[in-house]
């Protein structure tokens, strides 16, 4: 073993890594498909796409319901096509989804006996969650709805001096007397028909707290038995107590009834991962736009490149974590067509290795300089993703060679076992992989994106 590798030897999880992992999924057993499954979609969809300035036009911009009508008028996407949607998360390697079945503007897209501020009543007179659910059920994924808890239609609802009201300080509301009571009553009667009416769920994303807005002011331990009564696989967010920010009861050891399965970390990939305050591992998911907008932003251009998602996908993976990723159809039902060719690239990537992030999480391995390791749990094969180019062989830092029985390249199908370069004699505790021969050479990585190793281990 040399001098620089880290303290524990690396090829079998150590006994405290293996009591996380018995506590770990004993504790969160209900969200071990979707911890395996790693890649969602997330889908923001509304009247919002109408004005094409984000899902939080009516509280940035301060528009009334009455003028807010217009968009929810000419929301009518008669063309949308669910299938190609499911087609495209498929084609992503994404193995579940999530879409919004109202967001903060109030605006149900499923049919609802307690209102009338549905598309499934107004404009298109079509139940979009229902036909959502069927058609991406039909391609085998795992399907999840967005339910805002905030509800800016609502005249029972908080307005002025709410903290993100469109009328917070709109002075024709200073006496406005709002009714949580009356609210809640009719938040809980949607989520009623969504989880009594449209059969299994498999993902309920509540959005969001905050100060004077959390837990049983939206009457979340009630909420919450009757959720999991009527769908009792359901996993749920940490968004009852909080929000992008905040992690909530989950992550201590007295979690509320309503804590969540998983916390959810906004446009941003932890820096550490995620544990409780024991140490103990919690699962998390990423949100990420594609761009900086949820909802269609007709002038958001700014799109990440599939080599930044494939790469953030990774992350999240090495660091025990999901990825849900966000596409905002236009008023037409259209997925922008960079968020097309993003996510079909980062498919390509996926059906060469989307075994080094299904069923895999953290390696127990010290980070490499040259980007990140991963783990199968079930069969403890460890992925080495290489996304520097490396000069000469590339040095599987943290595993011992004796440890190694063998190495495969998957962009290309080879095994290559280790390295016995000359360049690499001084370092005889290190592995060391050469991508192609001759092995001093230095070559191209057969993905710039993310080359990855498969490093099979003796035991
Ligand atoms: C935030 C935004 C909301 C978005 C959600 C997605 O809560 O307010 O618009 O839907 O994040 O994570």
């Amino acid at each position: 073993m040399s001098s620089s590798a880290p303290a524990s030897p690396t090829h079998a999880p150590t006994s405290s890594v293996a009591a996380f992992d018995a506590r770990y999924h004993e504790r969160f057993a209900r969200s071990q498909w979707w911890r395996d499954a790693r890649f969602g979609m997330f889908i923001h969809w509304g009247a919002y796409a109408v004005p094409a300035r984000g899902e939080w036009v009516r509280s940035i911009e301060r528009i009334s319901k009455e003028d807010y009508e217009a968009s929810i008028d000419a929301f009518t996407p008669d063309g949308v096509d669910f299938g190609a949607w499911a087609d495209l998360a498929k084609a992503a390697g994404m193995q579940y989804a999530v879409m919004t079945a109202k967001h903060h503007d109030g605006y149900a897209l499923f049919d609802s006996a307690v209102s009338d501020y549905t598309t499934a009543k107004r404009g298109p007179r079509r139940d979009f969650v229902r036909e959502y659910l069927d058609a991406f059920r039909s391609r085998g994924l795992k399907v999840g709805l967005y339910f805002s808890v905030i509800d800016w239609y609502r005249s029972d609802f908080p307005h002025f001096g709410d903290r993100q009201h469109p009328e917070r300080d709109n002075e024709d509301f200073r006496d406005h007397q709002p009714d949580l009571e009356s609210y809640r009553q009719f938040m809980h009667a949607q989520i009623r028909e969504l989880c009594a009416n449209y059969g299994r769920l498999d993902v309920m994303w509540f959005d969001f707290s905050y100060p004077g807005m959390t837990g049983e002011q939206w009457g979340a331990e009630e909420l919450v038995a009757m959720v999991r009564e009527l769908q009792p696989d359901i996993i749920l967010d940490n968004r009852l107590e909080v929000s992008g920010e905040g992690k909530g009861t989950i992550v201590t050891d007295h979690p509320s009834s309503y804590a969540g399965d998983f916390v959810s970390p906004e446009q941003i990939v932890p820096p550490t991962g995620m544990t409780c305050d024991d140490g103990t591992l919690v699962p998390w998911e990423s949100c990420l736009t594609l761009n900086n907008n949820w909802g269609f932003h007709a002038d958001d251009h700014d799109w990440k490149s599939s080599t930044t998602v494939v790469r953030q996908l990774v992350e999240c993976v090495a660091k025990n974590g999901n990825l849900l990723l966000n596409v905002g159809p236009d008023a037409e039902g259209t997925i922008p067509a960079e968020s097309q060719r993003i996510l079909r690239e980062v498919g390509e990537w996926m059906d060469v290795n989307a075994e080094s992030v299904r069923g895999c999480g953290s390696a127990d391995l010290p980070k490499p300089d040259w980007g990140w390791y991963t783990r199968n749990h079930a069969d403890g094969r460890v992925f080495a993703h290489v996304l520097e180019q490396p000069i000469g062989p590339v040095a599987l830092t943290g595993i011992a060679p004796a440890a190694v029985a063998g190495v495969r390249v998957l962009a290309t199908g080879e095994e290559r076992g280790l390295s016995k370069s000359w360049t690499t004699s001084n370092y005889p505790d290190v592995s060391f992989v050469s991508l192609r021969d001759p092995e001093e050479h230095t070559f191209p990585l057969p993905d710039p994106k993310d080359t990855v190793l498969e490093v099979r281990l003796k035991d």
